[in-house]
């Protein structure tokens, strides 16, 4: 019986894989996956629209008109011109640091009721209210908070008069703010917002914020963005759902995780062989010296220069940041907040980022383009010198137009020049329109250059894999053209995120597994059917999980439950391609010992890329560590109702962006350097001290400032309430500021022992390329097989 079982059990395990291996079968999957979350986002958008809160005027009970909805609208664009999403947050979205307006708004609004109701307390009898009494009252301020005065047929939601009383505190309030006025400020603004109409108008923005964020939603007992922010004065708590969806998606994610463990079991069965490649692939020290670049491939090393200069400026925007915070240059009389203020310094550092890693991968595609076409494409290097071209001007124009948009100095221009002021999507309209540009003309390269090796009839090689990846990056960014500044902030930042989410949670995670898995099979380590079909078991996971998961950045700016719940599920379900890299995470690392088994040295030499295959293996520990596990902390909505706006953001942001997108784009850059330089000119010790400097310099920033930083303010939040955990008093306070100067320590590691020498590296040796091949016989040596 025992027996019969397992010859049963091995039929039906090779019938299974059988199914899978063959590439006919993979359309339906992936088809299925791709119909099921277009239209769950479709539904996404189209409650975005429907359920949004109105983004009205307000008035008193006797028809005084308070603030119009062109006042709000007027201060939104405020917010944005002066690119206040870099200085703190709405609705949690933005920086983490300084204040988040719509909860410092509604804590300001809940004092000011009360206070107001105290007094009429006081007048109606002659005392003030005892300790019981001012319960009673309290009580009674939360009730009145999440009254929905909205009417719809005028368009209008009617204040009371102690609703007024607050209104008129909270414009006061932002007018001491902005004015510098008011004391104690650990980062102010000085000097950056001073027109008192522009500062009134923000300050309604930001009212109209907190009663989005308070008052109840038509037909619920809770509010518009499910009672977040946690203000439990305010009757700010967290709703059934939010637990409700938390448990489910829990659920859900044990469930997935025991099916693809289970299947992963039986794959694993098919043990090293399938993975590994022919034994004389393996790309030697030997190879690599005599490997000839073409004309092509010399001009990507001009991106790779800008790209590691680009890092290096990033880095150290990321320095300037700091200094806001900590005032370390103040020690040598230095003070840059007027002259290059944080809200400019933040944005440079976060655009940067984008853009020296979007370098970094057009660069690498240009260099293994000739290896997969095995010749050079006519007009190609004109076409490549354009794309060059149009990289300068978008990195110069975008970051001088981010300083001078904020300063005031583009007037009326500062949208399409200066600063859209979108997190993430800072630059002006019109680089943003050259970044599509780029992106379009990136695709004509690559399918130009890729043309050649397409077999028809075999749509799922690892050519046309490259080209699906790539497709997907600019229709993504087309969300980002959507809204305009005054869209109602709930729209807009839906297509913010359509941008943002999806960017780096499915499609750079597709694109980065299609590029390590092309690197490694370039490199000789694995087998090119073993690569495509564990890119395409990788792109089901990602885009069958990611797409949807957008939704978890969607809890709490006012979408409805049925968003949520489809946040908390697919979101979770995130992890579990990430949980899988550690499952392979030990064949991964012995690939190059796999690979040269039973092989003498002598007669193949030494493996070529031991400093770039580290980068490869730190692409994976923090796609587990980074995004994996410090994403799934501050996933669940009962947790992120806690979580969202504080250090644990900025945690997980840093080690997943850097751990992974980062660390890939150097090794792009490094495997591409390696076979350009004339092979005495690499420098392995430089390499390998770049890399630990900077991967243990990342993780020191984790581990003694982000991650506890996170945490103490994370209590902060479950004891007082968001808005406490985000004001002067905890910030500026001595163990937040004392973890600030601990990152400092990861930083410097980071900076001056792995960005600095690696710059210092590329930029010197931009004069030791080999000559270019007259022939294209030196590709055939690197492309060995017909279908690479
Ligand atoms: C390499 C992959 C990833 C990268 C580069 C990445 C990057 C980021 C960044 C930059 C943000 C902050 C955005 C902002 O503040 O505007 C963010 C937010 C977030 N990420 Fe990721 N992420 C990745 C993967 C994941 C995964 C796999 C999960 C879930 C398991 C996850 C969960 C979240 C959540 C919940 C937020 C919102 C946090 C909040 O605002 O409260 N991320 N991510
Ligand atoms: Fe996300």
């Amino acid at each position: 019986m025992g027996n019969k079982g397992t010859i049963s059990g091995k039929r039906g395990f090779k019938k299974n894989i059988d199914y899978w291996m063959d590439t006919k079968n993979w359309w339906a999957p992936l088809l299925f996956i791709l119909i099921i979350s277009l239209a769950g986002v479709g539904l996404i958008g189209f409650q975005t629209y429907n359920d949004a809160p109105p983004m009205t005027g307000f008035q008193t009970s006797d028809g005084t008109v308070l603030i119009s909805k062109g006042n709000i609208e007027e201060g939104q664009i405020v917010f944005h011109k002066y690119a206040l999403m870099e200085y703190g947050s709405f609705f949690g979205d933005g920086a983490q640091r300084g204040p988040d307006f719509t909860a410092e708004t509604l804590h300001q609004i809940t004092i000011h009721v009360n206070e107001y109701y105290q007094e009429q307390y006081k007048v109606e009898h002659g005392r003030p209210a005892d300790p019981n009494e001012q319960k009673v009252i309290a009580e009674k301020v939360k009730q009145e908070l999440k009254k929905n005065g909205y009417d719809g047929t005028e368009d209008i939601v009617v204040l009371n008069d102690a609703y007024v009383y607050a209104l008129e505190k909270v414009r006061n309030y932002y007018l001491h703010v902005f004015m510098g006025i008011s004391g104690e400020n650990t980062f102010p603004l000085k000097n950056y917002l001073t027109d008192r109409s522009e500062i009134l108008n923000l300050s309604d923005f930001f009212f109209w914020g907190a009663w989005v964020c308070v008052t109840e939603r038509p037909e619920k007992n809770f509010s518009y963005t499910h009672n977040w922010p946690y203000d439990p004065e305010a009757g700010n708590t967290p709703t059934s759902p939010v637990v409700l969806w938390s448990v489910l998606g829990l659920l859900a994610f044990v469930l997935l995780c025991g099916i693809v463990l289970y299947f992963i079991g039986q794959y694993n069965q098919l043990s090293n062989k399938f993975f590994k490649p022919s034994s004389k692939e393996l790309l030697t020290a030997g190879s690599v010296r005599d490997f000839v670049p073409t004309k092509t491939q010399k001009a990507s090393y001009k991106f790779f220069f800008v790209a590691i200069v680009l890092f290096f400026v990033q880095v150290s925007s990321g320095f300037v940041t700091i200094n806001e915070f900590v005032d370390y240059l103040g020690f040598f009389g230095v003070d840059l907040s007027e002259s290059f203020p944080i809200t400019v310094s933040r944005s440079w550092h976060l655009m940067l980022s984008l853009y020296w890693i979007s370098t970094c991968w057009i660069a690498s595609s240009i260099f293994i383009l000739p290896i997969l076409a095995k010749k050079e494409v006519k007009f190609q290097l004109q076409l490549i010198n354009i794309l060059f071209i149009l990289l300068v001007v978008l990195v110069a124009g975008s970051l001088t137009g981010m300083v001078l948009g904020p300063m005031g100095l583009l007037g009326d221009w500062w949208h399409a020049l200066g600063h859209q002021g979108w997190e993430f999507v800072d630059f002006g309209q019109a680089f943003q329109v050259l970044l599509m540009l780029i992106f379009v003309l990136w695709g004509i390269v690559v399918f130009r250059g890729i043309r050649p090796a397409f077999v028809r009839g075999m749509p799922w090689n690892l050519p046309n894999w490259i080209m699906y990846s790539i497709i997907g990056i600019p229709l993504l960014f087309i969300s980002g053209f959507v809204a305009r500044p005054e869209t109602n902030f709930v729209i807009a930042d839906f297509w913010r995120w359509m941008v943002v989410h999806m960017w780096v949670e499915a499609f750079f995670e597709v694109f980065i597994t299609v590029i390590v898995s092309y690197l490694m099979v370039l490199m000789g380590l694995v087998s090119r059917n073993a690569a495509i079909r564990v890119i395409y078991f990788a792109t089901i996971l990602f885009l069958g999980t990611g797409l949807l998961g957008i939704s978890h950045n969607f809890y709490w700016n006012a979408k409805p439950v049925a968003t949520m719940a489809l946040g908390s599920i697919f979101s979770t379900l995130q992890f579990v391609p990430l949980i899988l890299l550690t499952v392979e995470a030990w064949r991964f690392k012995n690939m190059p010992r796999i690979a040269l088994e039973g092989i003498k040295p002598s007669e193949l030499g030494d493996f070529g890329f031991p400093e770039v295959f580290l980068f490869l293996i730190a692409v994976n520990f923090w796609n587990f560590f980074g995004a994996g596990v410090l994403g799934i902390i501050i996933n669940l909505p009962i947790m992120n109702y806690y979580e969202h706006g504080t250090y644990l953001t900025v945690n997980h942001a840093h080690a997943a962006l850097m751990g992974v997108y980062g660390n890939i784009s150097l090794a792009a850059m490094l495997f591409a350097t390696k076979l350009l330089l004339k092979p005495k000119k690499w420098n392995k010790k430089l390499v390998k001290v770049s890399f630990w400097s900077i991967n243990l310099g990342l993780m020191l920033m984790v581990l003694l400032d982000l991650l506890p930083a996170g945490t103490i303010q994370f209590k902060a939040v479950v004891e007082n309430g968001l808005w406490f955990a985000r004001s002067d008093a905890f910030i500026g306070g001595g163990v937040f500021q004392s973890l600030t100067w601990l990152r400092g320590i990861g930083a410097c590691i980071f900076l001056f022992g792995g960005v600095v020498p690696l710059m210092l590296f590329i930029v010197s040796r931009a004069v030791s390329l080999k000559r270019t091949a007259h022939t294209d016989s030196s590709l055939a040596k690197i492309a060995r097989h017909d279908t690479i």
